[in-house]
């Protein structure tokens, strides 16, 4: 945008043609004579109010020229490619479980399961990087570049109608009303990128706790607890003070995080002050208590045990729980105490389970007490 009019003060102003300006813009020029402008004179009257001082002005690529073709070109393949991963994140997201063969919702080790999360990353990052990179080429091949510096006041109606031209102004200068190629490419992207951005929203529509996967765990009755080698566990193995971590003789045991499980053999003195929670009394066999491994407070491995206080220090917080109290919060910031497991023996003395963990393991969450 440039000027090559007579921005001194001095003039009534208020014509169709604007001249010097002397005063306040709305005691020089009524809403009607505003209305009657073309788009460039306000456009050019507002830059003068506002003291804009163009420095420099570069119009961009000629219409029509072979230049800005290319140019067209590669905005409008660009912003198209977004798209289309904008799709194929939603053909993923929602598509999955329909198309492809032996399709789990559950992450696995192998198959497409196991790609599920990757691939949505890798669409929606390309979607996203392939949108900026669109703009980024549009604004520096496409649109005309000028340099201003213009002074901040306060607004007026004459600044909102001025102010709208040149917004007006900004789009004519952008090309996109003639630029077909470049508009449709955009809106396809915006389609597609807008609809990946909601598309997560879908999850509040499918209950994700159906089955309640949040709520249980492998542990189950009978099932015997094994250490991370598979090796299962008797009475004695440990000596009176230590901590051991189990997990479920079922496939996979040890590599659910949330069935791992701290076994733990009390000293004399322990079991003499043995208190466990309200309805848990007889949960432990003997010597031993089996508590959550899983942080109440935000889901870090608890490990630290230390014997001669009886408590359990989770790393990340500082959380600590008392063994002897049921696993109760005495320190930090965990509020609820780690969920204990019921053992006993089985006919070959091994450890087993003797249910699954009667509330749900690991951090708080919204709903967790509907569970
Ligand atoms: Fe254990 Fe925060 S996760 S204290």
């Amino acid at each position: 945008m440039t000027t090559t009019r007579d921005t001194r003060p001095g003039s009534t102003g208020g014509a169709d043609t604007p001249g010097p300006l002397h005063s306040g813009p709305d005691e020089d020029y009524t809403p009607e004579q505003l209305a009657a402008m073309s788009r460039e004179d306000l456009d050019r009257l507002g830059a003068r109010y506002d003291g804009v001082e163009i420095v420099h002005v570069d119009p961009g690529p000629e219409p029509g020229s072979a230049l800005e073709k290319r140019a067209v070109r590669q905005v409008g393949l660009t912003f198209t490619l977004a798209g289309v991963f904008a799709l194929l994140f939603i053909v993923v997201y929602v598509g999955s479980g329909w198309f492809l063969p032996d399709w789990h919702w559950t992450i696995t080790e192998g198959g497409w399961s196991a790609l599920f999360t990757p691939l949505l990353g890798l669409f929606m990052g390309l979607a996203l990087a392939l949108f900026g990179i669109g703009l980024v080429l549009y604004t520096k091949k496409l649109l005309p570049h000028e340099t201003a510096v213009q002074d901040k006041h306060d607004g007026s109606h004459f600044d909102r109608v001025t102010t709208g031209a040149t917004l007006v102004g900004g789009y004519h200068n952008s090309g996109l009303g003639r630029r077909k190629l470049i508009t449709r490419s955009l809106l396809f992207m915006g389609g597609g990128v807008g609809l990946m951005l909601l598309m997560p929203l879908g999850g509040l529509i499918k209950n994700p706790n159906k089955g309640n996967p949040l709520g249980t765990t492998s542990w189950a009755k009978g099932v015997r607890l094994v250490r991370d080698d598979g090796t299962p566990i008797r009475p004695g193995d440990q000596e009176p003070g230590s901590l051991e971590t189990v997990f479920p003789a079922v496939p996979g045991g040890n590599r659910q995080p949330d069935a791992a499980t701290m076994l733990i053999r009390l000293r004399p003195e322990q079991v003499e002050s043995l208190s466990p929670r309200e309805g848990q009394a007889g949960w432990a066999y003997g010597e031993y208590v089996a508590y959550s491994k899983i942080c109440t407070h935000a889901g870090c491995p608890v490990s630290l045990y230390e014997q001669e206080t009886s408590r359990i220090l989770c790393p990340c917080h500082q959380s600590q729980f008392d063994v002897t109290q049921g696993a109760k919060p005495v320190f930090g910031p965990a509020t609820r105490a780690l969920p204990q497991l019921p053992i006993g023996v089985d006919g070959e003395g091994f450890f087993i389970a003797r249910s699954d963990y009667h509330e749900a393991v690991g951090p708080t969450y919204w709903n967790r007490e509907r569970i």
